[in-house]
């Protein structure tokens, strides 16, 4: 908080900050160093092809891919996105090729780009997880794995693993435990103390955690009745969800101050990447914007020096979790 006062009383009086000397390098624990903060939400990217056409990829901080599971999944049936207010809701189902093609054929295609990749991983049971961490191990260019705890846990009548503390435990204990990388637990919003799941999941092996996963919404079309998702009900995400997020990351980094944190959740600015930061993150994700804007993610992280550099600040860090009371 010091560095940061210090800084404002610069503000006004004009920055002798060059905006080519602010440094963006963000660390995520010990073993964990990007280049910038800025990385991609997963499920938003996919792994990373469809926009590479848009920009080099390898300007991101790193590229958070889809999450990836043991066996190829089809996804749910359409419809699988709703348009909100201020946001969409998806049922996509986690959709992938499944590990072992993933890790031939997407991997490759990262690799070559040489983007550091983190590898979202997806299971209904602690054993699936514990898999996808071995079939991931030491495998070349993964910087991380985030493990997608946002699921269903067929073992514990489907009770979503990140909504009980036991369970977010047992999942990410199996990862950690054979992981070679560090690995960030996907938090769900959709409970009632987010910093003891996030608790659970550091006490288990976790580096840090990544937050926010959508929040579970429903929408119904008022003339025909139905629901606008085939799946009734689906993940909100977009500019509704992002005071969540900030709570959310806000919550968390009160009660873990040392736990690194990628935030997310309707980031589309500049400004909102500041304020996940303010609130306690280290990395933030830009996901749903890139549907509207397949350059958000490269226009935030252009803009992010000069709003630095104008507010007289030399790097990112020192903002973080710097809000006031
Ligand atoms: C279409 C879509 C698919 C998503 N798929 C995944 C996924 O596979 N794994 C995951 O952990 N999160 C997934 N998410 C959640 C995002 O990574 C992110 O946590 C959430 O959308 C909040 O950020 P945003 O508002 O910037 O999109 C998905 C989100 C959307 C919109």
């Amino acid at each position: 908080m010091t560095d940061a006062t210090r800084s404002d009383s610069r503000r006004g009086g004009g920055s002798e900050i060059d905006p080519a000397d602010v440094d963006l390098r963000v660390a995520l624990g010990d073993k964990l160093a990007l280049r910038n903060p800025i990385v991609t939400g997963s499920g938003t990217f996919a792994s990373g092809q469809e926009v590479d056409r848009f920009f080099d990829v390898r300007r991101l901080g790193a590229v958070v891919v889809k999450s990836v599971t043991v066996e190829p999944r089809r996804g749910l049936p359409t419809p699988r996105m709703a348009e909100t207010a201020a946001g969409m809701l998806n049922a996509i189902g986690l959709q992938n090729p499944g590990i072992d093609a993933w890790l031939a054929h997407d991997l490759p295609w990262l690799n070559s780009h040489r983007v550091p990749t983190i590898v979202s991983i997806a299971g209904n049971t602690t054993a699936e997880y514990r898999h996808l961490a071995e079939r991931l191990r030491d495998a070349p260019g993964v910087v991380a794995i985030e493990a997608n705890i946002s699921c269903p846990n067929v073992d514990d009548r489907d009770i979503v693993f990140a909504c009980r503390e036991e369970a977010t435990h047992e999942a990410i204990t199996q990862v950690a435990r054979v992981s070679s990388v560090p690995v960030f637990a996907k938090l769900t919003p959709d409970v009632t103390d987010i910093s003891l799941i996030a608790g659970a999941a550091h006490e288990a092996g976790a580096t840090g955690v990544s937050v926010i996963n959508t929040l579970l919404g429903m929408a119904i079309d008022t003339e025909t009745r139905r629901p606008k998702l085939a799946a009734i009900t689906g993940g909100l995400s977009g500019p509704a969800i992002k005071p969540i997020a900030v709570r959310a990351v806000h919550q968390i980094h009160e009660a873990h101050p040392q736990l690194p944190i990628i935030g997310m959740g309707g980031v589309r600015s500049v400004e909102d990447v500041v304020e996940l930061v303010l609130a306690g993150a280290s990395a933030v994700a830009v996901g749903t914007a890139t549907f509207t804007n397949p350059l958000a993610a490269l226009e935030i992280l252009e803009g992010l020096p000069s709003w630095l550099a104008e507010h007289g600040y030399a790097t990112l860090r020192q903002l973080r979790g710097a809000w006031r009371r």
